[in-house]
């Protein structure tokens, strides 16, 4: 990848002078990992790459970018499956990356919250308030590596959404930097505040593109006590819901995470890294896991896996007896996204649809796939129990990702469906939101883009494709 030519030197000796040597990354070899997404997918040249260790350096470099017109592409962990943190061709701009900007500022184990900085690692967050027997329940394959900024600006899902709520429902307060430089401090800690517009809201899920977040209030919860983990082999996705309903019986509101894993993405996983499921199965998985701080969750567990297993709707099934062995179950399907990268190209599919229509579009959508395509193998997981799949579709030929997602998407569309459930509209998806939300939604979007953003300087062709 190479750096555009017109990279002019009086402004790169600019930022060097808010950042010095340290906070300036320059070369094309350097700057490669910032400008090409961990999948290899998305990425164009940058001008520069900046790290700035402090919200005032954030400020000044917004300030001279916009002074020039320069755009910018916010980054955390660089961990995005829909390209949107790293940066589009056609446009001169910067990165601007966070990750040194990874202090804890405080916690507060009494009211159960905690102020970090935007590139702070969310398996960091997650140590820190388990320290203080808290949790920050948002938690996903990638924590290791991705990073609260990103986070907070994607709306991050996840696996215990059904639980906890998206990153939406965990933040109390943001420090953003906006487009012409200015700083909103807004890192309160208070659980009510309805003195005025929440313009924090408007700044979770936009990916960038209306301020860059710098640090967050996050809002904690009892560390449950006790955890119960059950890998079952059911007979489809019907049986998958009939299942949840046996569990949320007898273990209600413990329940914490719900997965589905269908039997090509357990196959991925065993060809890519040797991960066998606890028994002989060749049929649809589901991964349960509840959590609480009163005993009696294994017991409860038992139960929902003998009436699942009494009505048929579960073939047979495992409750983990060891930490070890619950990573284990959870190694299965952690594994997937990459062993699926491993197999080729994949055109994903981050979609919600109502919980209880999920194996009719499931069924739909491939038989849509089927008869449009021939040979695509499709690999469908996720989160049932809050409603979003991941159906995804091996296929090697690039040109064909824009006709498999309207195929699907149509579907999702059929069923009132969401095209982007947690992974956001990126670059990747800018098309298909055109195509499929309803037009006064759109102006309104653009309307707040030109308000908070009116040069287009802050991470353009995202979300929208021109404000
Ligand atoms: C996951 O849930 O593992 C990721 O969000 C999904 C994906 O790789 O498509
Ligand atoms: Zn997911």
């Amino acid at each position: 990848m190479k750096t555009p030519p017109s990279t002019d030197d009086a402004f790169l000796e600019a930022l060097r002078s808010i950042l010095s040597d340290t906070g300036l990354v320059l070369g094309d070899e350097a700057m490669s990992p910032y400008c090409v997404d961990w999948r290899g997918e998305f990425g164009a040249p940058a001008l520069a790459v900046t790290r700035p260790k402090s919200v005032d350096q954030v400020s000044a470099v917004v300030r001279l970018c916009a002074e020039r017109g320069i755009a910018i592409v916010p980054q955390g962990g660089n961990t995005s499956l829909a390209g949107g943190a790293v940066p589009i061709a056609g446009r001169a701009q910067i990165v601007l990356s966070l990750s040194r900007m990874n202090a804890i500022r405080s916690i507060d184990p009494v009211g159960m919250t905690m102020t970090v900085e935007a590139g702070a690692v969310l398996e960091t967050v997650q140590e820190a308030a388990r320290e203080h027997e808290l949790l920050f329940p948002v938690s996903f394959a990638a924590q290791g590596s991705s990073q609260i900024g990103g986070i907070v600006s994607t709306n991050a899902g996840g696996i215990n959404v059904l639980r906890y709520g998206m990153t939406r429902q965990r933040m109390l307060g943001l420090e953003a930097v906006l487009a012409d430089g200015s700083v909103v401090a807004g890192l309160r800690h208070l659980h009510k505040d309805n003195a005025g517009y929440d313009w924090k809201q408007l700044l979770i899920g936009a990916e960038g593109t209306l301020g860059i977040v710098t640090a967050a209030s996050l809002r904690l919860s009892p560390r449950p006590k006790h955890r119960v983990t059950a890998f079952l082999a059911v007979p489809d996705p019907a049986s998958a819901l009939a299942l949840l309903e046996h569990a949320t019986a007898e273990l209600g509101d413990a329940i914490s995470a719900f997965e589905l894993i269908s039997p090509s993405a357990l196959a991925l996983v065993r060809q890519h890294f040797g991960l066998r499921p606890p028994m002989e199965m060749q049929s649809w998985a589901v991964l349960v896991e509840a959590a609480s701080s009163l005993s009696g969750l294994r017991d409860a567990m038992e139960a929902a896996l003998g009436s699942a297993l009494e009505a048929g709707d579960a073939s047979d099934g495992v409750i983990a007896e060891t930490e070890t062995q619950a990573a284990a179950l959870w190694a299965l399907r952690e594994h997937v996204t990459e062993a699926e990268l491993k197999s080729g190209r994949s055109v994903k599919h981050d979609v919600s649809v109502p919980i209880n229509r999920i194996p009719n579009f499931i069924r739909d959508a491939s038989y849509a796939l089927h008869k449009a395509f021939d040979g695509l193998q499709v690999v469908v997981f996720g989160h049932v129990g809050d409603g979003n799949v991941h159906f995804n579709v091996l296929a090697g030929a690039a040109e064909a990702k824009a006709a498999i997602n309207r195929v699907v998407h149509d579907v999702v569309a059929g069923y009132q469906g969401s095209i982007s459930a947690e992974h956001g509209i990126g670059s990747y998806r800018v098309a298909e939101l055109a195509h499929y939300k309803q037009p006064a939604q759109l102006e309104l979007m653009r309307t707040l883009k030109r308000a908070l953003d009116p040069q287009g300087i802050l991470n353009p062709g995202k979300i929208l494709d021109a404000p």
